[in-house]
C-alpha cells in the first residue's frame, strides 16, 4: 500500500525556523516533552489537573483490559462546568465568542452569558425529560446555538450526538437511531452561501422513522414558517426565555461519555465514535494550549464546523476549557464575496486561524486580491488540518495568509483520536511544507510494515499509536467488538490509525492518505461503501464502486463506476440523476464528480471490488497488477470508457 504511495513522493527542501516571538513557548514547550518522557503517567496527571475535578482522580490509567483503557476514572467532573463556569466566575465580562451571522449579524456572546444560555436550555431539556445518559442529537448550523446545545447537555450528564447539517435525513435517521436518541435539536432553516437550508423540514423527513424521538427543540433561525407537529416540537425561545439562568451541573465519572460522533468507516454503517468527559477534555485543553500557543490576548478562529470532531474539540471544548476568546463563524467563505473570512480577520482582529487544506486551495483559485484588500497584520500563527496538505498549498498559506511570519502548524489527528497527536510546536518545530511535524507531548506513534516492524526512516508504512492517550475513543457506540476488530486487531496491542506515512531524517512525519478506500471531500471522510449503497438504491443500478480521485479544489472527488440493471437505459440524463441521488440520499458532499457506465466491475476471484484499479483508472495511471482478477477484460473496457468521458469534458462540475 503505502509504497506506491511514496514512490510519487516529491521530496521537500523548503524549512522554516521557529520566529522568535514564540521562544517563551519553546522553552515551555521543551520542559513540557521532559516531562512527559521522565514520567509518562504523572505527566498525563499534571495535565488533568487543567481541569477543576469536583472529586479528584487517584488512579491515573486504568489498562487491565486493554483495548478498553480507562482514565482517570474515579474521578468526578463536569464538562460544562469546566468551559463555562470557572470562567464566569472569575472573568465573566471576557468575550467567549463573537459571533458572525452569514447575513451579517454580530453577536459577543460572554462567558457568563453563555453560563446563563447553557443553564437555561439545559433546565428546558430537563424539563421535556432528559435525564443523564441520555442520548441527544443535535442537527444545526454554526448558530451560538449549536455549541451551547452541546453544554447543555453536558451539563445535564447527557450524551450529545451532534449531525453535520449538510447531511441528509436519512443519514440523520440513522444516527439517531444507532445511539436510541430521544431528544432532537435543530433550527428552521440554516444559512448557507445565501441560500437556505431546510434543517427543520429534513429533520421532520428523519424523525418520521425515529419513533424513539419524543421530543425536539427548533431554534428560529431565518424565521422561516415550518411544519410543526404539536407536542412534539418546541421553540427554542419560548422553552428558554422563562427559564431559570441557574443549572446545578450533573457530575459524572470522568469515564462517562461526553458524546457520539459519527464517522464513516470502509464498511457499511457509520461508526460512532464514543468520547469520554475527563480524558477528552484533559486532551483537548492541553493540545490546544500546546499547538496554539494560546495567550490571553489572543484572539482565535477555528473555522470548522461543529458537526466535525475539529468543532468538537477545537471550537468548543478545547478553547473554552482554556477560557479563550473565539470567533464562530456562520457562514460560506465567499458570502457575499470571496473576501468575506479576511474581513473577518480584520474586523476581530484574529491572531490564530485554524482551517482545512481544501479552504486554503479555494482561495487559492480565488485570487490574492481578495486577501490584499485586508489588513491580516494580526495573525500571528497558522494552522491546519484535515487532510495532508500540498506543499504549493502551504507555501501560499504561509506567503499571502500569514505575511511570510507566522509558523504554521499541520495537525493530523482524528475523530478517533479526539485531539492532534502529531504537530509541530510553533517555538520548537523547524517547519515542512507538508510535513506534519512530530507526536506531542505524551503521545507515541511508529510507523510499521506489515508485520508490525518498523520500517525505519524514509519508508512509508502504516501509522500506529503504540501508547494509550487520555483523549483515546473509548470504543464504537453499541460495538465493543468493532472496536477492537477496527482499530486494536491488525497489530495487537497497536492503535492502527488507517493511514500511510513515513518519517524524514529529522524524525518528522509525512502523511500519506488512507491505506482503505475512504475518499477524503473537502477534508471529510467519506466512505466509498455509503456513495456505492446510495447508487445501488436506485432503480436503474445493479452494482457500484466509488474510488477518490485527485481534485485541485476538494482534494478528493468522488468518482463512480456503475453497472446497470438489464433494461436500463444509461443516457445522460440518468448520470445526473444518479449524481443526484447520492446527493439526495446521504448529502452533497458525497456527490460523485463523474460516474462511468459499465457493463462489469473489476474483481477479485472472491467477488470483491478491486477498488485500487479504479483508482488507477481515474487518474490514468498505468494500471497495476490485474493477474488476480477474475475478469481482467473489463478493466481495459473502463479505462476506455473513463478517458471518453473525459475527452468529452462531461464529467466535471
Ligand atoms: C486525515 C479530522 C494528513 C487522515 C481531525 C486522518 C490528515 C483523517 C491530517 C481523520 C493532516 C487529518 N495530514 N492527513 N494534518 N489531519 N487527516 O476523523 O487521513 O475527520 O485519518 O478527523 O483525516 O479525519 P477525521
Amino acid at each position: 500500500m503505502a509504497d506506491t504511495h511514496i514512490s510519487s513522493l516529491e521530496v521537500e527542501a523548503r524549512a522554516f525556523a521557529p520566529p522568535s516571538g514564540f521562544s517563551a513557548h519553546a522553552a515551555t514547550m521543551l520542559d513540557v516533552h521532559e516531562a512527559a518522557r521522565r514520567d509518562p503517567l504523572e505527566f498525563w496527571a499534571e495535565q488533568a489537573r487543567r481541569l477543576t475535578w469536583e472529586q479528584p482522580f487517584v488512579e491515573v490509567l486504568d489498562d487491565s483490559r486493554p483495548p478498553f483503557y480507562r482514565w482517570f476514572a474515579d474521578g468526578r467532573l463536569n464538562a460544562s462546568v469546566n468551559c463555562v463556569d470557572r470562567h464566569a466566575s472569575e472573568r465573566g465580562g471576557r468575550v467567549a465568542y463573537y459571533f458572525e451571522g452569514e447575513p451579517g449579524d454580530r453577536e459577543q456572546i460572554t462567558y457568563r452569558d453563555l453560563k446563563e444560555r447553557v443553564c437555561r436550555l439545559a433546565n428546558a431539556l430537563a424539563g421535556l425529560g432528559v435525564a443523564p445518559g441520555d442520548r441527544v442529537a443535535i442537527y444545526m448550523g454554526m448558530v451560538p446555538e449549536l455549541p451551547v446545545a452541546m453544554l447543555a447537555c453536558a451539563r445535564l450528564g447527557a450524551i450529545h450526538t451532534v449531525v453535520f447539517g449538510g447531511f441528509a435525513p436519512e443519514s440523520l435517521a440513522d444516527r439517531i437511531k444507532d445511539c436510541g436518541c430521544s431528544v432532537l435539536i435543530t433550527q428552521d432553516e440554516a444559512w448557507r452561501a445565501g441560500k437556505r437550508i431546510p434543517l427543520k423540514q429534513n429533520a421532520d423527513r428523519a424523525l418520521a422513522s425515529c419513533p424513539g424521538v419524543h421530543s425536539s427543540v427548533v431554534v428560529r433561525r431565518t424565521g422561516a414558517d415550518v411544519d410543526w407537529v404539536e407536542g412534539r416540537d418546541h421553540d427554542y425561545a419560548q422553552i428558554t426565555e422563562n427559564a431559570s439562568t441557574e443549572f446545578a451541573p450533573h457530575v459524572v465519572g470522568a469515564e462517562d461519555p461526553l458524546f457520539i460522533l459519527y464517522t464513516s468507516g470502509t464498511t457499511g454503517r457509520p461508526k460512532g465514535i464514543v468520547h469520554s468527559t475527563g480524558g477528552y477534555l484533559t486532551g483537548a485543553a492541553a493540545t490546544h494550549s500546546w499547538v496554539f500557543d494560546l495567550r490571553h490576548d489572543d484572539i482565535y478562529w477555528c473555522a470548522a464546523d461543529c458537526g466535525w470532531i475539529t468543532g468538537h474539540t477545537y471550537i468548543v471544548y478545547g478553547p473554552l476549557a482554556n477560557g479563550a476568546t473565539s470567533v464562530l463563524y456562520e457562514g460560506a467563505p465567499n458570502h457575499p464575496s470571496p473576501s468575506r473570512w479576511w474581513e473577518i480577520v480584520e474586523r476581530y482582529q484574529v491572531s490564530i486561524l485554524y482551517t482545512a487544506p481544501t479552504a486554503i486551495r479555494t482561495f487559492m483559485k480565488w485570487g490574492d486580491e481578495h486577501l490584499a484588500a485586508h489588513d491580516l497584520s494580526s495573525l500571528r500563527l497558522l494552522g491546519t488540518v484535515g487532510e495532508a496538505i500540498n506543499p504549493e498549498a502551504w507555501m501560499w498559506y504561509r506567503e499571502r495568509v500569514g505575511g511570510g511570519r507566522c509558523p504554521i502548524v499541520d495537525t493530523w489527528w482524528q475523530t478517533e483520536t479526539g485531539s492532534i497527536m502529531i504537530s509541530p510546536l510553533p517555538g520548537l518545530t523547524v517547519t515542512k511544507p507538508g510535513s506534519a511535524g512530530e507526536p506531542l507531548p505524551g503521545i507515541n506513534a511508529a510507523i510499521v510494515d506489515e508485520q508490525g516492524e518498523p520500517t525505519g526512516q524514509g519508508r512509508g508504512g502504516y501509522l500506529v499509536l503504540t501508547e494509550p492517550w487520555p483523549s483515546m475513543m473509548r470504543t464504537l457506540w453499541g460495538d465493543d467488538e468493532r472496536y477492537v476488530e477496527t482499530y486494536w486487531s491488525r497489530f495487537g496491542g497497536l492503535y492502527l490509525a488507517g493511514d500511510g506515512a513515513r518519517q524524514d531524517e529529522d524524525g518528522h512525519y509525512w502523511l500519506l492518505g488512507r491505506i482503505d478506500d475512504v475518499v477524503n471531500v473537502s477534508g471529510h471522510r467519506l466512505s466509498t461503501i455509503e456513495v456505492e449503497s446510495a447508487l445501488v438504491s436506485h432503480p436503474a443500478v445493479a452494482e457500484a464502486a466509488g474510488v477518490g480521485r485527485a481534485d485541485e479544489r476538494t482534494g478528493q472527488a468522488i468518482a463512480a463506476f456503475v453497472t446497470l440493471i438489464g433494461d436500463a437505459d444509461g443516457n445522460e440524463g440518468l448520470i445526473l440523476d444518479l449524481r443526484d441521488h447520492v446527493a439526495a440520499t446521504i448529502g452533497a458532499i458525497a456527490k460523485p464528480a463523474s460516474v462511468v457506465l459499465t457493463d462489469d466491475l473489476p474483481k477479485t476471484r472472491s467477488g470483491k471490488i478491486m477498488r485500487r484499479l479504479l483508482r488507477d483508472v481515474s487518474e490514468e495511471r498505468q494500471l497495476g497488477d490485474i493477474t488476480t482478477l477474475a475478469n481482467s477484460e473489463v478493466v481495459e473496457e473502463i479505462a476506455a470508457q473513463a478517458r471518453q468521458r473525459r475527452s468529452a469534458g462531461e464529467d466535471e462540475e
